[in-house]
Order: structure tokens, then sequence, then C-alpha cells
């Protein structure tokens, strides 16, 4: 884990936020590489959830939400992790995370009785701070998405089972965040609510832990060190009747990337109730309204990036040498090809190896980079997941060739100039 906080510092992949006035605890900055990898994945999941299915819609909701959608949730009731405060020391404890109730992990010290804490960020709307303006900061996307069920069946009319799908940022004030990016108090999502009738809601359910699983899987994460784990009646979340974690074997241990619950109609109920608005649907065919079920695949978006480059870390001896390469899948990668001339002294060379990668980089995400011996510039692109080498040396200036190197196996081949947009293009595709 330590390796690889190291490299997305030194890289430019995650930096600690607020760096310079001592970073703000658990908080991160994504560089780069960072965004350009974080990006991506985006997009893999939004066409693998939303452009290559007939059945999910997209959505963008705010943030803040009418605090009502929160009462009505059962997040303002329910949304609480039990913590207990050192009497000595006066640091506080998740109480799940003690072994002893009673002892201070820290400095032994007696612990006070376990007390509720709402995990959600509260500021106020307006210019006047006073209760009646208090607003909250979204615990998660969902309800964005749940609230607008009405606005979707009366602009789009989709027809059970359908979906929609939303990334975006969610807040938690949690009490015990770490693992670098793991559990942070402000981190993305990407959910889908998918709405089905109450009898097709357990087929829904399995059929998403296995779509879901296979989505990580096909992106490039190790098979063994991703499981599925079904919740016990005691850990379910106060909406959910079932719910299944898809779990990665990060350096800390199995957590959870990803969980696929059954909502019931749990919350278009409450919205209904607490807005006045009836929130059934109508089926034409039999001509019955009622509430649909909701499963919920539910990922965040750091974790997953967080898996996907533990994942990818790979240290291999070369000879005398140790290379660190990043094996990320080719559509998370952050760039696609480095272009780099073998003499930076020798300007025809240069010239020719920018105009290539000007070239490329109107359809392929290309780097140029001549700021040294051509060892250390492979190396570095290795570092960052660059799939594809493109070198310009002094006999391309004759030939018309360039050497295409391959970041997994280091293979090289030499390409005309003319068929090289063609070639890597088949090959990122
Ligand atoms: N709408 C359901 C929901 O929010 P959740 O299990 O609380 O369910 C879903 O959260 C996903 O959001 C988790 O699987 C995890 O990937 C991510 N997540 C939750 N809390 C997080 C945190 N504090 N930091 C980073 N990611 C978090």
């Amino acid at each position: 884990m330590e390796k690889v906080v190291s490299l997305c510092k030194r890289r430019g992949f995650i930096f600690q936020s607020s760096d310079i006035y001592g970073g703000l605890s658990n908080t991160w900055d994504y560089g780069p590489y960072g965004v350009e990898l974080k990006n991506n994945l985006k997009r893999a999941w939004w066409k693998a959830n939303v452009y290559e299915r007939y059945d999910i819609l997209g959505m963008d909701a705010a943030i803040l939400m009418h605090p009502k959608v929160w009462e009505a949730s059962g997040h303002v009731q329910n949304f609480f992790d039990l913590k207990s405060d050192c009497k000595s020391c006066k640091k506080r404890f998740k109480s799940a995370d003690l072994k002893d109730k009673n002892k201070c992990p820290e400095c032994g010290g007696a612990l006070t009785e376990a007390r509720p804490f709402n995990l959600m960020f509260k500021t106020y709307q307006g210019p006047i701070e006073e209760s009646g303006n208090e607003i909250y900061m979204r615990p998660e996307t969902a309800q964005g998405m749940l609230v607008n069920f009405l606005n979707i069946l009366d602009s789009r009319h989709p027809k059970l089972p359908f979906g929609l799908a939303q990334i975006g940022k969610a807040f938690r004030n949690e009490i015990t965040p770490g693992n670098f990016t793991f559990r942070t108090r402000e981190f993305e999502q990407m959910e889908i609510e998918y709405f089905v009738k109450p009898l097709d809601a357990d087929k829904a359910l399995e059929d998403w832990i296995t779509y879901r699983f296979n989505w990580y899987l096909d992106l490039g994460l190790k098979k063994e060190s991703l499981r599925k784990r079904s919740h016990g009646k005691d850990e379910l979340a106060h909406y959910a009747r079932a719910c299944t974690d898809i779990e990665y074997n990060f350096p800390f241990g199995w957590s959870e990337l990803e969980g696929i619950a059954n909502r019931t109609d749990f919350d278009l109920k409450q919205h209904s109730q607490y807005s006045g608005r009836d929130l059934q649907y109508f089926d034409d065919s039999t001509k019955e309204r009622f509430y649909p079920y909701i499963i919920e695949p539910s990922g965040g978006v750091d974790r997953a990036v967080l898996a996907f480059l533990v994942d990818a870390y790979n240290e291999e001896k070369v000879r005398d040498d140790t290379r660190v390469v990043l094996k990320l899948h080719k559509d998370l990668a952050p760039t696609k090809v480095a272009v780099l001339p073998l003499l930076r002294n020798r300007p025809e060379i240069v010239e020719l190896a920018k105009k290539i990668a000007q070239d490329l980089k109107k359809t392929i995400i290309t780097v140029y980079d001549d700021t040294g011996a051509i060892g250390k510039l492979y190396r570095r692109q290795d570092e960052v997941g660059t799939l594809y080498c493109v070198t310009v040396d002094v006999q391309s200036l004759e030939d018309k060739q360039v050497t295409v190197r391959q970041r997994d196996t280091m293979l090289q081949e030499r390409i005309s100039i003319d068929k090289l947009k063609e070639y890597l293009s088949n090959k990122l595709t």
C-alpha cells in the first residue's frame, strides 16, 4: 500500500488535499494522471451501464436537496454510527471498531457510553445561519434519482423494468476515515436505481450482482482478489431487505467496493408520504397501480480507482534493474501513447517526434517527452501505465519508421509512420 501511495504522489495521481498547509487529513486531490484514470473509470461505468443497455437512463441531480428528502429517506433518523469518546485523551472512536467498549485503544482511559453520531454534513442555505435554513450535503447520490421518479415517468415514459444511473459526489462525516482514499468524508459514487415489479426483485438482484461483478473482471481486476459477500440481517441498511457486497482484497484486507441492495418499495412509499405526491407506477397492461421495488448497485469511484491501482501495481526484474509498471486495462490507462525521441540533441529527430505526437493527439491520448535518456523515459511511462511508447531514432529519418514498444511485454516492433495511427487505433479499440 505504501508503494502505491508513494507512486501516486511521485507521479501525480493523488495528492494530500491542502498539502502546503500541512494537509487536510483524509481528503485527497487527483492530479493530472489521477483525474484521467478516474474519468476513464467513470466513462467505462457509464458505457457499460447506460450506453450498452436499453433499459437505463442517465441523470445528474444536485448535491443540495430539500431537507425533507432526508427525513423521508430515513437518513435523519437512522444514518448514524455509534461513537464513544475517551474521557482522558478526548479522542473519538466508532463503537463497531472497538475491541473493548469501555477502554480507550490509544491511551487506556475510560470511554463514555456509546452515543449516536449522524454522518450527514450540515450547512446553511442563504445568508442567515439559523436552524430553519439548515441543509444537508447528500450522503448518497441515490435520493436525487428517487425523487425524480415522477419526472422521468412523465418525460420519458419508460416501462418496467428500467433504471436511472448517476455519478456524483457524496459526503459523510465519517468518524474513522482512512486507508488512503478508501474511506473519506468527500467521495464519489456511481449508482443505479433499477425499478422492477416486486415479484421480479429477487431475480433482478441476482442478475445485477453478476453483471456488476463481471464489470470489475472485464476491466482487469484479478479474479482471486474479488469476491461477493451477502450481508447478515444485522448489517443491512435501514432501507434494505437484502444486500451483497462486491469486495476487493486490498493490502489492508477484504473490503467493500460496491453494494448491491434490494431497497424494496421503501423509498418511493416514504417520498409519497412526505411529499404528498403519488409515486406509484401505472401498469398499462394490467391496469394496476403499485410501488415498484428498487434494486440498487452502488459503487464508490475512489474505492474502485484505488483497487485498480493496487491491482495494476507490479514490480519486475529487468536484467539488473527493477521496473515498476502499472498494468492498467487499456480503457483505464491515463495515457495511451508516449512519443520519445532517442536523441534529444538532434533537432530533426525532435521535430519529427513532436510532429508524430501532435498528429496522434487528435485521436489518441498521447504525450511527448524528451527530458531524459530513453531507458529512463520508458521507466517513467511504465510507472504511469502508458500502453505504447513510440521511439523516433536516426533511422526513422531515413526509413520513415518508428519503434513501438508495448508496456507489458516490452516487445518492440518497427512500424511505418504513415501506418502508425491505424496500428495504434486498432490496438486500443
Ligand atoms: N445508496 C447506497 C449507498 O450509499 P453505501 O454502501 O453506504 O450505499 C455505496 O455506499 C458505496 O459508496 C460503497 O460501496 C463505497 O464504494 C462508497 N462509499 C461509501 N462510503 C464511502 C466513504 N466514506 N469513502 C469512500 N467511498 C465510500
